[in-house]
């Protein structure tokens, strides 16, 4: 089996960079479930990308949304082969380490780490048993500890840091199973999170994590850190 029949689970899929990467998928001919907080717009990007696109709902910081939309997934096409960890919050741009309010932390922490980390718990064990998987946590370059030069975006980037880590230790965790865990970057990319100025569309944003959505079988690129198909340093 190449793509055909394998299930990706996109989260954040009903815009920015999710919804490129969910059309990106379904063109490689997977089968994609768009999870959205709001089913109504899940559907809404399902309809634009056609039959190979299955809305579902999910809120990342909530344990009983994850369990229940995994189940609702597993229920209907018997595995999950694919993860991509794209979900993300970015609400602190102005605020340095010392400014940060602890409310703002938590609720970061929550989305961009946790909420991977949760659906990590509940949909590897699945893939590790069926000996294939892909699992791409969509990063960004605030987190690389190498190029923390800049006190901006505390909460954004130590929330990346540690997604960064999480995505080393299931990598090794995992290592010899057939599932690959990676780490990507889009760099900056025009979205409700990138804003309008940003230099690349969703189209080149989403290329890295797709790639490594869809690495082939036999390839045993795991436990990395890409920007535009690259290693991007820790
Ligand atoms: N754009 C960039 O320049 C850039 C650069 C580097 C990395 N990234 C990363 O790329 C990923 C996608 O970002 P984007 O640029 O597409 O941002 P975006 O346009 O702001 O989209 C963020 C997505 O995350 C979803 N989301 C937020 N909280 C959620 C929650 N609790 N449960 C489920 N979904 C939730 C949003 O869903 P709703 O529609 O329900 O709000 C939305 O789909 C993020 O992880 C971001 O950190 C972006």
């Amino acid at each position: 089996m190449e793509h055909g029949n394998r299930t990706a689970l996109v989260t954040g899929g009903a815009r920015g960079l999710g919804t490129e990467i969910c059309r990106q998928l379904a063109h490689r001919g997977l089968r994609v479930l768009v999870a959205a907080r709001k089913r109504e717009a899940a559907e809404e990007v399902c309809r634009g990308i056609g039959p190979a696109a299955v809305p579902l709902a999910l809120d990342v910081t909530s344990a009983a949304s994850v369990a229940e939309a995994v189940r609702e997934a597993l229920g209907r096409f018997g595995t999950i082969d694919v993860l991509v960890n794209n979900a993300g919050l970015s609400v602190d741009a102005s605020r340095t380490a010392l400014e940060l309010d602890e409310d703002t932390l938590r609720t970061t922490l929550d989305t961009n780490l946790v909420g991977a980390w949760r659906l990590a718990e509940a949909v590897v064990p699945g893939m590790a048993r069926g000996g294939y998987g892909r699992v791409v946590n969509v990063t960004s370059s605030y987190g690389s500890l190498a190029l923390m030069d800049s006190g901006r975006r505390p909460a954004y980037r130590i929330s990346k840091t540690a997604l960064n880590a999480l995505t080393r230790m299931l990598a090794a965790e995992l290592a010899g199973t057939g599932v690959l865990v990676n780490a990507a970057d889009p760099g900056w990319t025009r979205s409700g999170m990138g804003g309008s100025a940003a230099p690349r569309g969703p189209e080149e944003g989403a290329d890295t994590p797709v790639w490594l959505a869809t690495l082939p079988e036999g390839d045993g690129t795991t436990g990395g850190l890409f920007a535009e198909r690259k290693p991007l340093p820790w």
